[in-house]
């Protein structure tokens, strides 16, 4: 099983967004999919009991409860951080961190991947590290602000993914993008191309 922790202690990074649309990817792709969530606010776990049978399934999966899918997609609570992140990391091959365009939550990605170059797991080349622009507009000082910081650090960066009702409204379904009708989601599917790549690899 390939396991994929989406992580960063920010506060509305984009993790829940980023997780759920990485299982339905998969999930849409054929792959036999889990998910765990770590988050006591169970936002994945709401997302899944709105998916409905007719979408390609997606299963839950708890804490210590070992799955015979192909792929395991970890959503993990804002705060994460000492034991905790440790113990996710552990089971992860690798981590995507989405971080969205401020001051501050730049500063809080900076801190964060400081934080997983300590863990052993990173620095024993056990946890592969990627990083996702979330809602990025380039127009803005902050998203320009954004790319260049996600360009300086020497880590893939996986994703720029643009600010769009999209992931909103298919998440009100159970859905994710890659559950809209094609001619919806086109323009951001493109956008997803580098990160599908990333799981592949
Ligand atoms: N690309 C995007 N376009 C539009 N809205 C987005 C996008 N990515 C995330 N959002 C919105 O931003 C908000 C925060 O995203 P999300 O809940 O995924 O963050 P989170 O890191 O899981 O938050 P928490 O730390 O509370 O778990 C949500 O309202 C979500 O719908
Ligand atoms: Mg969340």
């Amino acid at each position: 099983m390939r396991v994929i922790l989406v992580a960063n202690p920010k506060g509305g990074s984009g993790k829940t967004t980023l997780s759920t649309n990485l299982a339905g990817y998969l999930a849409s792709a054929g792959e036999r999919v889990a998910m765990l969530d770590l988050d006591r606010q169970k936002s994945a776990t709401q997302w899944l009991a709105m998916r409905s049978a007719a979408l390609p399934s997606i299963e839950l999966l708890h804490e210590g409860q070992k799955g015979d899918s192909d792929w395991l997609v970890i959503d993990s609570p804002a705060g994460l951080h000492g034991k905790n992140l440790e113990r996710a990391l552990k089971l992860a091959h690798k981590v995507a961190v989405p971080i969205a365009p401020s001051l501050f939550d730049i500063r809080a990605g900076q801190d964060f991947l400081a934080a997983l170059h300590a863990e052993k797991a990173v620095r024993k080349g056990h946890a592969f590290i990627g990083v996702v622009g979330m809602r990025v507009d380039q127009r803005t000082r902050a998203g320009v602000t954004l790319e260049q910081f996600m360009a300086q650090q020497d880590l893939p960066v996986l994703a720029h993914l643009r600010n769009t009702q999209h992931y909103v409204n298919a998440a009100f379904e159970g859905k994710s993008l890659f559950d809209l009708p094609r001619h919806v989601a086109e323009r951001d599917i493109e956008q997803w191309h580098g990160l599908i790549d990333w799981l592949e690899d």
